[in-house]
Order: structure tokens, then C-alpha cells, then sequence
């Protein structure tokens, strides 16, 4: 990778507006965070923020008030409403892990009510509604982080290190594989905008992260194969992506609700003097050689064990964005543009046509500058 490619990478960033704790007293700081939605990921993010040194738990918020309780009192915390929340000035920060058509609302609130924000992906289902939101909190965007996990896995960040060292050359063609165990619970699908917005979302992101330029077009290919409920929704479980950029480079994803074997999280880089791969992880390092063959572990189950580092990082890094430390990695304009692919990868979908991604246009924009290349 030339250093002009490696300079214009998602990954790299200008400045952006930052918030402090309330909680400073000129010795230690202490981030104190409300958490919304006690689900699956919310469980792991409240794991993350108890075990970090500087941020502490303070209330957990849940449209199920048994699912606040049960988070909540594991770690002795209160349940709160969303609006106690926002008007109670010692939380420093609050944690989006609720439903997706939850986010947009909430990140406006917070930035509102002086909170610091870090939000699960996607930022909407809706990139209309995304870009509204982005534009309401214009001026704060310095404190909206938008966890896109994945860049702070190890592996695939270990694979952009080595690609900006040039260890591949100029990068060609990247493959990303990126399959679920199975498919999400009927009532997770029906909020979730569908797999471009919710699970290719990543894919896109990671794309953008390895690619030294942004996607151009976008042909994307999808069959609802797995789950009937998915069917019913209008969804589809099973897709193929390709995203080729101004400069002619390719990335091709692979999604499918449905591996059969675990969690199916690969990355291929192909560039003009090799290639990279990071593979999918083993549960365990045994190999058992016998007479039938030699057989490794199978990969992690699901996101909960294989991007368990992956999720602690980025919480170490929202709390060094909370304080003032750094800037966020990952933007609300980052979060914007992957929307964009998963918009144009739809509307491809439906016509059966490569389609270009519109200009990004900054005037149109509302993600302020902390994305920029
Ligand atoms: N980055 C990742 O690896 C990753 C993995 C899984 C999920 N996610 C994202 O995290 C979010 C949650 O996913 P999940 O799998 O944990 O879902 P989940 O269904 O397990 O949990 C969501 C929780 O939010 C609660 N909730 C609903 N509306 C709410 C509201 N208005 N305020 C507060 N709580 C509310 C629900 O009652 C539920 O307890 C989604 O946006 C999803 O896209 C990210």
C-alpha cells in the first residue's frame, strides 16, 4: 500500500468535539454510564464497563423492565427511565446496545443532554433518518462513537497494520466471509432493517476499512434460503456483495444467516506482491491426527466469544474518547457511509443492477469532519 492509499483510509481522522466526565476531581477520572437494552450485547458491554478501571455502571435502562432488573442487579446497579437518565448529570456517558430503530432517537438525546454517546450499530435502518440525526447533533460529533467492533478485533486490525506496512503491496482484492451460526429470534429481524442495515452493515464498514479507497459501485445478489421467518419479513438470509472502488479495486462479501459449523468470520487480502488472511479463530488449539484425518476445533459459536476482545477495546477506547484523550475511530460519518453502501446494495438488489454510490457529498452530509479522508 503507497502511503497516499494508506493517508485516505476510513481509519484515519481530524478533529473532533470532545466531552469531559463530570466525574473529574482532578485525580481519577471516573466515567459513569447508563446503559440502554440489557439484551445479548448489552450484557457484554456492561461486562466491559464494570471491569475497566475508569468507568463505572450507574443504571441500566430496558423497555422490559425484568430485562433491566436482571442486568441491574447482577451488578448492583439501579433501573432507570430513559428520561431519568438524561437529567441526571452524573452520568458522563450512556451506552446504546438497544434495538436498532432505537438509536437515531436516543443518540440525539444524549448528545442533547450532554452525554457522551457510544452506540451500536447501525445508526438507523433509515439513512434519511441516520442523516438527520447526524445534522441535530452538528457541532458535538467529537462525542458519538459508532461501534464498529470489528476494527478493533485484533486479527483484522493486525491485517490493516500489515497492509499499510506494505507487506502485500497494493491491495487488489478483498474477500470477507462473514456468516451467522443461525438465524436472529422473528422479533429481532422485525426491528432490525434488514441484513444489508444490520449484518452486512459490518461487512461494508470492514470494507471501507481495508480498501484504499472508498466504493464506487455496488452489485449485490440476495435469496431468502435459510429461514422462513425471514421470508415472511421480506428479507433476505443469504447474499453476495460486490463493492469495486474508483481505482478498480474489488471487495466481495459473503453473507448467510446460516453456517452449520459456528461463526464464520474470515478476511482474504490480495494484493500485487501477496496475500494476507486472517482465518476464523479455533475454539481451541487441539488438533486430533487419526487414522479418519487430522481435525481441528470448529470456530467460536458467535460474536459473544469471537469479538469478546474486539468489544473490550473499543470500550477502553470510548473511554479515552469520553475523556478527552482521543478521538473517536469510528464516526457517526463512518456510520453514514456504510449505510449509503447498504442503501445502494438494496436498491441493487431489487433492480438486479450494478449500481454507483452518489457523491458523498459533504454539504449533504451532517457527520462533521472526523471521517474525513
Ligand atoms: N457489534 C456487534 O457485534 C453486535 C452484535 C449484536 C447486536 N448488535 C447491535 O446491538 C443492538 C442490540 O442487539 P442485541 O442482539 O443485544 O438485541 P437484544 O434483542 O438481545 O437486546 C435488545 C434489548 O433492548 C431492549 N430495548 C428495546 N427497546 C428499548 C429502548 N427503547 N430502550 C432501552 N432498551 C430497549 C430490549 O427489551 C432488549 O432487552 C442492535 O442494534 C444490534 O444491531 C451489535
Amino acid at each position: 500500500m503507497g502511503r497516499r492509499g494508506a493517508a485516505r483510509r476510513a481509519g484515519d481522522r481530524s478533529a473532533g468535539a470532545h466531552s469531559t466526565p463530570s466525574s473529574w476531581h482532578g485525580a481519577r477520572l471516573t466515567v459513569k454510564v447508563a446503559l440502554f437494552g440489557a439484551g445479548r450485547i448489552g450484557t457484554i458491554h456492561a461486562e466491559d464497563v464494570v471491569a475497566h478501571p475508569r468507568s463505572e455502571l450507574a443504571a441500566v435502562v430496558d423497555e422490559i423492565p425484568a430485562a433491566a432488573q436482571r442486568l441491574a442487579g447482577r451488578f448492583g446497579v439501579r433501573v432507570a427511565s430513559a428520561e431519568a437518565v438524561f437529567e441526571d448529570p452524573s452520568i458522563d456517558a450512556i451506552l446504546i446496545a438497544s434495538p436498532n430503530d432505537t438509536h437515531a432517537d436516543l443518540i440525539e438525546r444524549g448528545v442533547a443532554a450532554g452525554k457522551a454517546v457510544f452506540c451500536e450499530k447501525p445508526i438507523d435502518q433509515s439513512l434519511a433518518r441516520a442523516r438527520r440525526c447526524l445534522s441535530r447533533i452538528r457541532g458535538a460529533e467529537g462525542r458519538l462513537f459508532l461501534a464498529f467492533n470489528r476494527r478493533f478485533d485484533p486479527q483484522f486490525h493486525a491485517l490493516r497494520q500489515r497492509i499499510d506496512a506494505g507487506e502485500v503491496g497494493e491491495v487488489e482484492l478483498v474477500t470477507i466471509i462473514s456468516k451467522d451460526p443461525e438465524p436472529p429470534p422473528a422479533e429481532y429481524i422485525a426491528r432490525s432493517g434488514g441484513l444489508f442495515y444490520d449484518m452486512t452493515i459490518h461487512d461494508f464498514d470492514m470494507a471501507r476499512y481495508l480498501l484504499p479507497d472508498e466504493p464506487a459501485t455496488v452489485a449485490a445478489a440476495g435469496s431468502s434460503l435459510v429461514d422462513a421467518a425471514v421470508r415472511a419479513a421480506g428479507d433476505i438470509d443469504t447474499a453476495v456483495v460486490t463493492l469495486t472502488t474508483a481505482s478498480g479495486r474489488l471487495a466481495v462479501i459473503t453473507n448467510s444467516r446460516r453456517s452449520g459449523f459456528g461463526y464464520d468470520q474470515r478476511i482474504e487480502v490480495l494484493g500485487s506482491k501477496g496475500m494476507l488472511a486472517a482465518e476464523n479463530p479455533p475454539r481451541s488449539t487441539v488438533v486430533a491426527s487419526t487414522q479418519q484425518g487430522i481435525t481441528h476445533d470448529r470456530p467460536f459459536d458467535f460474536f459473544l466469544d469471537r469479538y469478546r476482545d474486539s468489544y473490550r477495546l473499543e470500550w477502553a477506547h470510548f473511554v479515552d474518547v469520553t475523556e478527552g484523550r482521543v478521538k473517536p475511530l469510528v464516526s457517526g460519518r463512518d456510520g453514514e457511509r456504510a449505510l449509503t453502501l447498504a442503501d445502494v446494495a438494496l436498491e441493487s438488489l431489487r433492480s438486479g443492477r450494478r449500481l454507483e454510490v452518489p457523491a458523498f457529498d459533504p454539504a449533504a452530509s451532517a457527520g462533521g469532519r472526523e471521517g474525513e479522508r
